[in-house]
């Protein structure tokens, strides 16, 4: 399984790379903006793409499907490794198929169950992100997507990798393992917290 680190703070960044403790990154506009201050967050996208060889997804704010194609493209352009990151929404997944068309790899986010997961895949997502953490907040058994998920994308060959999101503590990653997810992402406090363990 692959572990992605979910943040922007480049020291951590520096430090996981250089331990080879990542493959990638995930990040979202809250975590750039917290890191970023009065800088553009596309810079600090920029230098989180040249510290780590391999996928980072980077989110697009637009809600309706042409914006989220523009936005997108723009962010793909900031670097060869962007993977550009868009909501599970109808208009989601317009601008998902228009991207994967144009060779762009996309993160579906956001998903909650293991149909929305699909969709996701049959738009031609590169990576599907379902949030275990906030269902089990609410009372859901968030695993339980990441377990369906793998049954479906295995029954009917999708290569679209499944991407545990909304990791809260190392036992969500031991049990993502398990259950064949094929990356997972958590902030750094869980993969010092995995380091301890
Ligand atoms: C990753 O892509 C997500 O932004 C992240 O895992 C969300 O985590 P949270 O539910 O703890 O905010």
């Amino acid at each position: 399984m692959k572990f992605f680190l979910d943040t922007a703070d480049l020291g951590d960044i520096n430090w996981a790379a250089q331990a080879g403790l990542i493959d990638g990154i995930t990040t979202n506009p809250s975590l750039l903006a917290k890191v970023a201050g009065n800088r553009d967050p596309r810079d600090v996208l920029q230098e989180i793409c040249a510290i780590v060889d391999g996928p980072v997804s980077a989110e697009v704010v637009a809600l309706e499907a042409d914006a989220m194609v523009a936005e997108g493209e723009e962010l793909a352009r900031l670097a060869d490794n962007i993977v550009v990151k868009i909501p599970m929404l109808g208009d989601g997944l317009i601008a998902t198929r228009r991207l994967v068309e144009q060779d762009h790899r996309v993160n579906v986010t956001l998903c909650f169950n293991s149909m929305q997961c699909l969709l996701a895949a049959k738009a031609g997502a590169t990576y599907v992100s379902p949030f275990i953490g906030r269902l089990d907040d609410i009372s859901h058994e968030g695993m339980e997507v990441i377990r369906e998920t793998r049954i479906i994308f295995d029954n009917y060959g999708f290569e679209t990798e499944i991407l545990t999101a909304s990791i809260r503590h190392p036992r969500h990653v031991v049990e993502a393992a398990l259950v064949g997810s094929d990356v997972a992402t958590f902030p750094t406090a869980v993969l010092k917290r995995l380091l301890t363990h």
